[in-house]
C-alpha cells in the first residue's frame, strides 16, 4: 500500500492582479490583468503533494468549504489532481474563503485572506475524522484555519503515530505546547524571526544556523528554514545544512512554500534521506516560481526529477 500524506488546511480561492508594483498604504495602483486559480496554503500543499508523488504516495485533505461555486471549483483541483476529498466539508455558515493576492514584475506578492468557511474548521470536527489519519505516515498543517483547530489536530496526529510537519505561515506567535507536538518546522525567514519574538530582517544562511538552533529548543526535532533565493538551512540535531536554491527566472512565488513543503513530505513519506528530500524540495519550488498561480504552478515529478538531471549535486 502505498504510504498517505494528510493534509490539514485552507482552500481558497485567489484572486489575482498583476501590478508595476504592490500598493503601499493608501496608494492606489493600476493592475494589469486579473485571474483566478484555486489555492489555500493547505490545498496547494495537497495538489502539489499528489502531483509530486502520483505514484508512490496517496493523498488526503481534510478541510472546510462554503456551499458556492468556488467550493466546487477548488474540491475539483483537488481532485483532479488525485487527492481524497471525502473530508472536505462544505458549511452554510460561511462562504468559501478566497484570497486577494498582488503580484509585482518581480514576482513578488501581497496576499490578503479572508478565511470564510477555514475559520470553521473546529478541532472536533478533525476528532470525528480520526479515521483519516490511521495508517498515514505524514501529516501536514499550516496556519490558515484556527489555532485551536491545528493543535487538536497536531496531538491527533501524534497519536495515531504519523510524522508532523507545520508551515507557521501566515507568520504568528505560537504556544509552546503547540510546537512540542510538532516533528518539522519550515518557517521561512520572517515567519522564523516572528516565532522567536525578534525584529524584521533579512536573514543569511549562517544567521539561519543559530536561529534554527533555537526553534529546536522550541520543541520540534527538526527545523528547516525557507531562505528563497537563499535556497534552505535544515537543522535536524546532527548537523546543520545549508541547500542552495536553484537560479531561476522568477514570475511568481505565490505557493513556492507550499509546494516545498509538499515536496519534502513526498520525498520522506517515500524514505528518501533529508538532504535528498532538501534538494528535491528546492527544485520544485523553483520551478514553481517560473509559473503563476498557486496550484496551477505545482510541478509534476517527472518536471522535477527532469530538472534534477539537468542540475546534478556537483555541479
Ligand atoms: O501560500 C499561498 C496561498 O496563500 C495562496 O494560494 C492564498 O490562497 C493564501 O492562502
Amino acid at each position: 500500500m502505498k504510504p498517505a500524506i494528510v493534509v490539514v488546511g485552507s482552500l481558497n480561492m485567489d484572486f489575482v492582479v498583476g501590478v508595476e508594483h504592490l500598493p503601499a498604504p493608501g496608494e492606489t495602483v493600476l493592475g494589469r490583468n486579473f485571474q483566478m486559480f484555486p489555492g489555500g496554503k493547505g490545498a496547494n500543499q495537497a495538489v502539489a503533494a499528489a502531483k509530486l508523488g502520483g505514484n508512490s504516495v496517496a493523498v488526503r485533505m481534510i478541510g472546510r468549504v462554503g456551499y458556492d461555486v468556488f467550493a466546487d471549483h477548488l474540491k475539483a483541483s483537488l481532485s483532479a489532481a488525485g487527492v481524497d476529498v471525502g473530508a472536505v466539508h462544505a458549511t452554510k455558515s460561511q462562504a468559501t474563503g478566497v484570497a486577494l493576492i498582488w503580484v509585482d514584475r518581480g514576482g513578488q506578492n501581497s496576499i490578503v485572506v479572508a478565511s470564510g468557511a477555514n475559520g470553521e474548521l473546529a478541532a472536533a470536527d478533525v476528532e470525528a475524522m480520526r479515521p483519516v489519519f490511521r495508517g498515514a505516515r505524514l501529516a501536514l498543517f499550516q496556519l490558515e484555519t484556527p489555532l485551536s483547530t491545528v493543535a487538536g489536530a497536531l496531538a491527533l496526529a501524534r497519536q495515531e503515530g504519523l510524522e508532523t510537519m507545520l508551515d507557521p505561515a501566515p507568520a504568528q506567535p505560537l504556544p509552546a505546547e503547540l510546537l512540542a507536538k510538532v516533528d518539522i518546522l519550515t518557517p521561512n525567514e520572517s515567519e522564523a524571526l516572528r516565532l522567536l519574538g525578534r525584529p524584521a530582517a533579512r536573514v543569511s544562511p549562517s544567521a539561519a544556523i543559530e536561529m534554527a538552533e533555537a526553534l529546536r529548543w522550541l520543541g520540534p526535532k527538526a527545523v528547516i528554514i525557507k531562505l528563497g533565493d537563499e535556497g534552505c538551512l535544515a537543522h535536524d540535531g546532527v548537523a546543520p545544512r545549508h541547500v542552495p536554491a536553484f537560479p531561476v527566472e522568477v514570475k511568481d512565488t505565490t505557493a513556492a512554500g507550499d509546494t516545498f513543503n509538499a515536496a519534502l513530505a513526498v520525498a520522506l513519506a517515500e524514505g528518501a534521506p533529508l538532504e535528498h528530500a532538501l534538494r528535491f524540495a528546492n527544485a520544485a519550488a523553483a520551478i514553481s516560481v517560473t509559473r503563476l498561480g498557486a496550484q496551477a504552478s505545482a510541478p509534476a515529478r517527472r518536471e522535477v526529477d527532469a530538472f534534477l538531471e539537468r542540475h546534478p549535486a556537483s555541479a
